[in-house]
């Protein structure tokens, strides 16, 4: 028999994000099949504390961790073997000293991984959403560690999470997306008014407010007049230090699943229909209602314009491994805007991006295994580059 793969799933986090973390991790080490690969559960805890192997499985809710066990003893039982080996210690902080020549750093800024662990994995999932993980840090920390992984690198992922950033790089590239306009928490500190007039002349009402760096909807608010602007921005600001405020418009939400490194591949696209006045957190994740239309009922020449966007989108950024290409569609002139890119999506089952693959005849195991080959194949063509400077080129 062929060695298997071994493969780390890093879930939870120091984020908003964390319990939907946790349920994406969930279904992906539940479908990584165990014919091929050991899985290695990696847990970060909410204070940024790691946890390897066994033990990180209770960071998940109990009923959740019986469910795993459950039906994953046997790859659960050679990870203990394999790990209790490097890993003596069930806090891992420590480990942090050895991998980088400082001192241990305080509980809560850690990005302790113990060192041996990257020569144990194979490749590692990075199942995070929004700061400390799809931010560009986590990626940076597997990028020294020199592990592959699945997903955006360093870059990719912190355009990607920086609204502001993210927009001024699609303008750049001739994208259609909403107007915006961008102020930081100092702005409103030193001139509130000033800030409320910027956003009544350059976008007017309706608005979106939002802080820059965060997903999930949080502290996000739609303002119709000038005393819910000035609560917005407010509430806005105690998320982040950079806001954006864009027009707010009538729309439909059509989401795209984008797949690859170089030539990415598009799924069909699907639709969002939310069951607050508009995406919030509660339609999100409290209330169940949002429904999902897959595929999104379009007509033909919008699903190649949303599909040929989506790939430029994706490029736009130097994506690589996958992303959610999320779009508005304007309600009455039909015109086809990009709201924003998720380079790591919501990955339950029944999440929107591997359920358009699903719909695109990609099934969920299937999906799991084409981004751990693409993981290995950035991988490969970067050990390709050339670290030393030739003088002769
Ligand atoms: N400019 C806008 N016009 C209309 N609706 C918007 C606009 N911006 C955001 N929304 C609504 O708010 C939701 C969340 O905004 P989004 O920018 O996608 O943030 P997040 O990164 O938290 O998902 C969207 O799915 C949509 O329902
Ligand atoms: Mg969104």
């Amino acid at each position: 028999m062929s060695k298997k793969i071994r493969v780390g799933v890093i879930f939870g986090g120091k984020s908003g994000e964390h319990e939907v973390s946790v349920q994406s991790a969930k279904s992906v080490m539940a479908s990584l099949d165990k014919e091929k690969y050991t899985v290695v559960p990696i847990g970060i805890d909410k204070a940024g504390r790691w946890q390897v192997g066994p033990q990180a499985l209770s960071l998940m809710p109990p009923e959740d961790q019986g469910f795993f066990s459950a039906s994953q003893s046997a790859s659960l039982d050679d990870t203990v073997q394999e790990h209790t080996a490097v890993d003596a210690q069930p806090e891992t902080n420590t480990a942090v000293s050895q991998m980088i020549s400082t001192s241990q750093p305080a509980v809560g800024h850690s990005t302790a991984v113990p060192p041996q662990l990257a020569g144990e994995l194979d490749v590692i999932i990075p199942v995070l959403h929004g700061s400390f993980g799809e931010d560009g840090t986590i990626q940076g920390l597997l990028e020294l560690l020199d592990v592959p992984y699945v997903g955006a690198g360093v870059l990719a992922s912190a355009v990607g999470l920086d609204k502001v950033v993210m927009k001024t790089v699609f303008a750049a590239q001739g994208l259609p997306q909403v107007g915006f306009s961008a102020y930081t928490r100092r702005d409103l500190k030193n001139d509130t008014d000033g800030v409320v007039s910027d956003v009544e002349r350059k976008i007017g009402y309706p608005c979106f407010v939002k802080p820059a760096n965060l997903g999930s909807s949080v502290g996000i608010s739609k303002a119709r007049d000038r005393t819910e602007l000035q609560r917005a921005l407010e509430v806005a600001a105690k998320y982040d230090r950079k806001i954006i405020v864009e027009q707010g418009l009538n729309v439909r939400e059509i989401e795209i699943a984008v797949l690859g490194n170089e030539e990415p591949r598009v799924s069909v696209p699907g639709e969002i229909i939310p069951s607050n006045e508009f995406y919030d957190y509660k339609a999100k994740y409290i209330s169940g209602e949002s429904a999902l239309m897959i595929p999104a009922n379009l007509p033909q020449q919008q699903v190649d314009e949303i599909r040929a966007l989506a790939v430029k989108v994706f490029q736009a950024i130097d994506c690589s491994g996958l992303a959610r290409v999320d779009f508005f569609v304007e309600k009455g002139t039909g015109k086809v805007l990009v709201n924003e890119i998720n380079t790591m999506p919501g990955f339950t089952k029944y999440s929107m991006y591997p359920k358009l693959w699903d719909a695109s005849g990609l099934p969920y195991d299937k999906l799991i295994d084409a981004l751990i080959q693409l993981a290995l194949e950035r991988h490969a063509e970067k050990q390709q580059i050339q670290t030393n400077f030739d003088l002769d080129d």
